[in-house]
């Protein structure tokens, strides 16, 4: 039976005819439709009609989205949603002029958070992950990548990996696992990297793909973390396993990480904060996704990813929060969007294309979801603006009232009763 999203100000389509992502100028193009509803039919959608058609049409269900903005349901396609503890010491050192690198050094930043998990049940993770979840929701979200990275042993990471698919099969939404291992050399392998490598290679990443607990492998290529030539043994590892790949990679240091990871057709490279002029024609000319993360510049004080180069030199570029204890303690989609446009100079529709569309290929999922396509699932994100700039003009404010997943209303607002 047909459902039909009613009336709305306007549809915001982020339309890819068909391409399914979005470089360079297509960004600034989101097929913006006005006087149309949209039918939907078994969780899909089925077209894009006239208002004046839709009394032609028998429908099960109408519902009312009547002069509101209707948008793909948002894609959070960088996060590390499961974790136990608080940084709120870290964040004060900071404040007083120490660097997270120092503090990472100093072994605190994200081996505090892994000394936390370990000392965590499994029902205690969920129980502080299943909130942030809904807070998404919330948000518009209906699909959300959450990494493991802070266990860093064999049970710990299969612990966290279990809580994410979990709330995988628990929530109405799309969650994709991503494992993490390679975060950071944990403090019983700190002199001994070979060691750890060799449990990442040898036993954790073929057991996470036996038995399908994430369908990503990601590593952290950095001077404090893994050397790229180290990314370059764990990625032919995820590879020979069927796990695809994605890095975070010039954050601080330029080491190689880039290279490695494009060269290795991985899925997407995030952070780019220190990426070189050199480097961004290297990933825009791939297919490579450039998932860029401003929560954390903001969050850490320091310099923003060069999205305008990378957009103007044709990158496909997406935003995230990187939602985590440490680096950016930010669960508010909107800020993100404030800070792309307000700090890293994107325009409104380069945002939305870049938290949709693209954001979907960072998790290969753009043939499903990320616009609304005909044949494309029937996700959803309903505002309650004048049009859809008001999204991130309202700083600060969630104007999401509406979240809808497979042609089901998963989330409404309060106001809406
Ligand atoms: O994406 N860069 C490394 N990993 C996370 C930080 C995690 C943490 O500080 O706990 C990030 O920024
Ligand atoms: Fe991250």
């Amino acid at each position: 039976m047909l459902k039909i999203l009613s009336n709305p100000a306007q549809i915001v389509t982020v339309d890819t005819k068909g391409k399914n992502y979005k470089r360079g100028v297509e960004l600034s193009d989101i097929g913006v439709i006005t006087g149309h509803s949209v039918v939907v039919e078994n969780g899909l959608i089925k077209d894009i009609i006239p208002n004046s058609s839709v009394s032609k049409i028998s429908s099960e269900e109408i519902i009312s989205t009547d002069d509101k903005i209707v948008l793909p349901g948002l894609v959070e396609c960088h996060t590390h949603s499961v974790f136990a503890g608080s940084r709120s010491d870290e964040f004060r050192m900071r404040l007083q002029g120490k660097s997270y690198e120092e503090i990472a050094a100093a072994g605190g930043g994200i081996n505090s958070t892994v000394k936390a998990v370990r000392s965590s049940s499994g029902g205690d993770l969920f129980n502080l992950a299943e909130s942030r979840v809904w807070n998404f929701i919330k948000q518009g979200v209906t699909a959300l990548e959450i990494k493991s990275g802070y266990g860093l042993d064999f049970d710990n990471e299969i612990k966290i990996l279990n809580v994410i698919n979990k709330l995988k099969s628990l929530f109405p939404i799309d969650v994709i696992s991503t494992f993490l291992g390679a975060h950071t050399f944990p403090p019983e392998f700190r002199s001994n990297r070979k060691g750890y490598l060799e449990l990442l290679t040898k036993k954790m990443i073929p057991y996470v793909a036996e038995n399908k607990l994430a369908e990503f492998c990601d590593g952290f290529c950095e001077s404090t973390a893994f050397s790229s030539d180290e990314i370059g043994e764990i990625f032919s590892a995820a590879s020979s396993n069927g796990l695809r790949l994605k890095l975070h990679t010039e954050q601080f240091n330029n080491i190689g990480g880039l290279e490695t990871a494009v060269s290795r057709n991985a899925v997407s490279v995030d952070h780019l904060e220190v990426i070189t002029n050199g480097d961004i024609g290297k990933v825009a000319s791939s297919d490579t996704t450039a998932v860029l993360l401003p929560g954390v510049s903001f969050f850490l004080g320091y310099d923003y990813a060069p999205a305008r180069s990378l957009i103007d030199s044709g990158a496909i570029v997406a935003l995230a929060t990187d939602f985590n204890p440490g680096s950016s303690h930010i669960n508010n989609i909107n800020m993100i969007m404030c800070l792309a446009a307000l700090n890293m100079k994107l325009s409104i529709e380069e945002i939305i294309s870049a938290y949709t569309i693209n954001a979907a290929k960072a998790v290969c999922r753009e043939d499903r979801i990320g616009s609304i396509e005909i044949g494309k699932k029937a996700d959803f994100a309903v505002f309650d603006a004048r049009e859809y700039s008001d999204i991130i003009y309202n700083a600060g404010n969630n104007l999401n009232i509406m979240t809808i997943k497979n042609g089901e209303i998963i989330y409404k607002s309060p106001s809406l009763d």
